[in-house]
């Protein structure tokens, strides 16, 4: 029992069987967080390096604990403190990291295609922290588990994803995952933070973003990603809070109890009002929490996978 491929870089590479086996396995993961002392040994004399050239509090933090709680050595890199300062490429920083033994890469970079780039030419296992507007596979994980977990399965679920799809990787993971695992998403947003491919990705894309709540078991909304926008593409937050933001009105048209989601962090009053990201229906805590337990699932399948070759 171990994943296909020693490097974790998409939802796409992986087969519905391989997601159940992380969501599985991240479930008696999970149960080692709530114990008094939380360790295992699965990770024993094992090392991971978190090498990070964006902006992270979840991914970094989760990762680095997973692999302490298993026993791992871990250690992180950001690119200010690292001789990619003084010029050194991507590649050479990352094949001089790989050999001091390094068992695990994990990386999140502003390029799409960056983490497949170094998993082809390092022996450690890659892991993709985020890649540029590609893929967020780790919190789709994170993401899906917490819906079986809290719903009790995956099953045609209908999953509402609203706000900016066109710059999320976490929008793309989740689509892949959510379609593979047989439930339906739909989208809705501003037309100028829609991928103008939506209507060919499988989502379900609505111009009106009651018709994406309405019925939903899940309603998540999406972090405005200022950062990758060359200019303004909605006019204004008070605008876009009204029109997409989630507050009380807008989930009462999905399912009672739907829940509240949010892969964080969340800009509160612009993408949700407080009382929602606070209320009992958030599970935005859980997918924190969650987050460890689905990295200490992929760590210790990954190692599974490097011991049988
Ligand atoms: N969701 C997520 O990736 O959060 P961070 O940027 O804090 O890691």
């Amino acid at each position: 029992m171990h994943l296909k491929s020693k490097d974790l870089l998409s939802i796409e590479q992986l087969s519905a069987e391989e997601i159940v086996m992380i969501l599985d396995s991240a479930k008696t993961m999970k149960k080692v967080l709530t114990q008094p002392t939380k360790k295992t040994s699965h990770l024993q004399g094992k090392s991971v390096v978190n090498l990070f050239f964006e902006n992270s509090t979840r991914t970094r933090l989760s990762f680095e604990m997973a692999a302490k709680y298993m026993g791992a050595a871990s250690v992180n890199i950001s690119s200010s403190g690292s001789s990619i300062n003084k010029g050194e490429t991507l590649l050479d920083t990352a094949v001089t990291i790989d050999m001091m033994s390094t068992d695990f890469l994990i990386m999140r970079h502003r390029e799409s295609g960056a983490a497949e780039f170094l998993a082809k030419r390092v022996s450690a296992s890659v892991i993709n922290a985020g890649d540029g507007m590609h893929e967020h596979p780790t919190q789709a994980l994170l993401d899906v588990f917490t819906m079986r977990d809290k719903l009790g399965h995956l099953d045609k679920l209908k999953v509402a994803i609203i706000g900016d799809c066109l710059h999320s990787r976490v929008f793309r993971s989740n689509l892949l995952a959510l379609t593979k695992l047989g439930s339906e998403v739909w989208v809705s947003g501003p037309a100028s933070l829609m991928p103008l491919d939506v209507k060919q990705t499988g989502a379900h894309y609505t111009r009106h973003v009651e018709e994406a709540i309405e019925g939903a078991d899940v309603v998540m909304s999406l972090r405005i990603q200022l950062e990758r926008m060359k200019c303004g593409l909605f006019p204004s937050v008070n605008e876009y809070f009204r029109y997409y933001g989630l507050d009380d009105n807008k989930i009462k048209l999905a399912k009672e109890n739907a829940l509240v989601m949010h892969p964080g962090p969340a800009n509160r009053g612009v993408e949700i009002n407080s009382a929602l990201y606070e209320s009992d229906q958030s599970v935005i805590s859980e997918q924190v929490t969650n987050g460890v337990a689905i990295r200490m699932a992929i760590l210790y399948l990954l190692n599974l996978r490097r011991n049988a070759l």
